[in-house]
């Protein structure tokens, strides 16, 4: 690689973010081009076998395997690194490889892990099932008392796992409160910042060691390809990260990384752009019903705390529909612009059933008592026109008799 000035931190550092999304990380090869290449290679030559041992005792810096690092996917990972405030980034395949590659590369069995019970289906099928059957013991607590987080430490507690806002009931956690008790008894807190995007919330900034994301949702932000990523300090990548994830595999593909480096470009302007939609439609949205959800409003359950650690709402507004299931079903049937899917994060708004879907792998009993209701729609707000979306949403309430 020839040109490094995006990857010379210094000054990368120095830009605004603004700049740091559309220029960071991004290294140049001999052929100058303009746009990132995509290394689509699954491994690297050597010019004779001294080089090779000397690549793979690290004695030399340069790329040996596609499954450990690649030029494309570094160039994702540092731009990531630098925007979270981490030393260090590794992409991978999905955003549930980043979040079970940061749990299982630090827990071993006989350890004790606490976790927020709101949050996304797979995340709780994590803690509920998956890490006990390796002798991880999980408690799982209501995010937003931190009584409960304090009540829950053992003395093997190894690490703590919260999203905020969580998914999809917009519950926020106080991320520095918690990252205090965490340290105070030397674990790591681990934060999915899926729903906020590094745009709206750094939670490192609040003390997080570890920050996840699914990179599939703001980060690509066009519907197009899966992917996530683990961000973390020099050492737990020495330790505990770097190992697991080159033995284990869950590396992102060279093109993934290209497509995720250019929704990085547009990201931070998307995401505004979603949440001034978001803000609208929220508000619109509170006219019709009481029990929606969304930072901006002043029924928002946790004002001091938004505006602590998020510089925005959020591109996700939720609202339940009192008629239950049917009533909700009868809504996103009339939705005329907005698709019924369940990803998030998209250019298109999305309206979730989450009840029915996302959050199926939980008994019943488990959604309603993180308040997964029936009635719940999960709105991801996109980029169409602010009044043509008020306006299909208000259609679809009408037709559904609210
Ligand atoms: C909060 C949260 N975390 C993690 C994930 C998992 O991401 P992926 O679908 O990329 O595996 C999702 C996906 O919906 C999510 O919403």
């Amino acid at each position: 690689m020839k040109h490094r000035a995006g990857t010379d931190k210094s000054l990368t550092s120095t830009w605004a973010r603004q700049t740091q999304m559309v220029r960071a990380g991004s290294m140049r090869s001999n052929f100058d081009e303009m746009g990132e290449a995509l290394f689509l290679t699954s491994a690297f030559a050597y010019e004779n076998a001294e080089e090779a041992e000397a690549r793979f005792d690290g004695r030399k810096e340069g790329f040996t395997y596609s499954r450990q690092t690649n030029p494309t996917v570094a160039m994702f990972e540092s731009r990531m690194a630098l925007l979270e405030g981490a030393d260090v980034g590794r992409a991978t395949g999905t955003g549930m490889a980043a979040m079970t590659a940061a749990l299982l590369c630090y827990l071993r069995s006989g350890d004790h892990i606490i976790g927020a019970r709101a949050a996304f289906g797979s995340c709780r099928w994590l803690m509920d099932e998956l890490l006990p059957r390796y002798g991880i013991e999980t408690t799982v607590v209501d995010g937003t008392s931190l009584d409960a987080w304090k009540a829950a430490i053992r003395p093997n507690t190894r690490m703590f796992f919260m999203e905020t806002p969580a998914n999809p009931t917009l519950d926020l956690v106080d991320i520095q409160a918690v990252a205090d008790m965490a340290h105070a008894v030397g674990a790591k807190l681990v934060v999915d910042n899926v729903f906020a995007t590094p745009v709206l919330q750094l939670p490192m900034a609040h003390g997080a060691d570890i920050v996840c994301y699914s990179t599939t949702k703001h980060i690509d932000g066009q519907g197009r390809c899966l992917g996530g990523i683990v961000l973390c300090d020099k050492e737990f990548d020495e330790k505990h990260l770097y190992p697991f994830y080159r033995h284990t595999g869950c590396a992102m593909s060279p093109f993934n990384a290209w497509v995720m480096l250019k929704g990085l470009e547009t990201m931070g302007i998307r995401v505004n752009a979603m949440c001034d939609n978001a803000d609208k439609l929220a508000a619109a949205v509170a006219e019709r019903l009481e029990d929606v959800r969304h930072p901006s409003l002043a029924r928002f359950k946790q004002p001091e705390l938004a505006a602590k650690q998020m510089s925005r709402g959020g591109t996700m507004v939720i609202f339940c529909l009192p008629g239950g299931r049917d009533q909700a079903f009868k809504f996103l049937n009339a939705l005329q612009i907005v698709d019924i899917s369940n990803n998030l994060g998209d250019s298109r708004s999305i309206a979730t059933h989450c009840w029915s879907t996302t959050h199926k792998a939980l008994s019943e009993e488990a959604r309603l008592e993180v308040g997964v209701t029936p009635g719940l729609i999960r709105f991801s707000v996109g980029l169409e026109d602010g009044d043509d979306l008020v306006k299909d949403v208000m259609q679809a309430l009408d037709a559904a008799g609210v």
